[in-house]
């Protein structure tokens, strides 16, 4: 990653190349009549949390979310997981001021919830690898471009805009050790109009990471996910491994 640059999420290992095909869901022993276990990660306003809270409150995600886990206290996503009596740990650098002190209380917490999925949902840190080695193959980022295009940044929609791109988006993808470069679950565009600011395009990105991102949980809680090297096929809906459990 290049030093002028900063991370967007979180990373963990990647599959050896030639690998054979791995159903993301199968890390996970999805128990019959078990809904998916959720952990969030947020550091900030916690609009794709509440918009994955509301997908799963419509009954559109066979999930529930566990525990929210915020690196910052100050986080507002955390009165979406209070008003709801979702459990939530603050793991921020008052309390936890080395990294790895952070990250290993971040990890035992997870851990502890038993949770079977971890989505970043803006999470402004790069997790420790022996955090995201124990979770391969089930953590989830959300990033607002269309990856590979303007990853391993905090400013992908400004850069964007510089760069003179007439379309963007937003990109759910499971999470490697090459940062924002995992197998891409779900994609949707996003033109850039001619009066475009970075707010305004960023409203827009935003607005469809909440469509993405429940798609992608819910895609992931169906056991409808197979990756086979760099890439994810999605299987019909009858053929999810966690279909019968319904
Ligand atoms: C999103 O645009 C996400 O892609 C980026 O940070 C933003 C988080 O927004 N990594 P929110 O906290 O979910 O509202």
């Amino acid at each position: 990653m290049p030093a002028t640059r900063r991370a967007s999420g979180c990373s963990a290992p990647r599959e050896p190349p030639g690998s054979a095909a791995i159903l993301a869901a199968s890390f996970v022993t999805l128990e019959r009549g078990r809904l998916t276990r959720v952990a969030v990660l947020i550091s900030g306003r916690g609009s794709n949390l509440l918009a994955l809270i509301e997908s799963i409150e419509r009954g559109e995600v066979p999930a529930e979310i566990v525990l929210v886990v915020s690196n910052r206290a100050e986080a507002g996503g955390l009165a979406h997981a209070r008003a709801r009596a979702i459990p939530t740990l603050t793991a921020d650098r008052s309390r936890y001021p080395k990294r790895v002190d952070r990250h290993q209380r971040i990890l035992a917490a997870l851990l502890a919830a038993d949770v079977d999925l971890v989505v970043c949902a803006g999470f402004d840190e790069i997790l420790r690898p022996e955090v995201v080695a124990e979770l391969r193959g089930r953590m989830l980022n959300v990033h607002p471009s269309l990856l590979p295009a303007f990853g391993q940044t905090l400013h992908a929609q400004a850069e964007a805009l510089a760069y003179g791109v007439k379309v963007t988006g937003c990109t759910v993808h499971i999470v490697t050790d090459d940062l924002d470069a995992g197998p891409i679950v779900v994609q949707r565009p996003v033109p850039v109009l001619e009066d475009d600011t970075v707010e305004s395009l960023s409203a827009r990105i935003v607005a469809e990471e909440h469509k993405a991102l429940p798609d992608a949980v819910r895609l992931f809680a169906e056991g409808r996910l197979i990756v086979e090297g760099q890439r994810v096929r999605i299987l019909p809906r009858s053929q999810g491994s966690a279909a019968e459990r319904r």
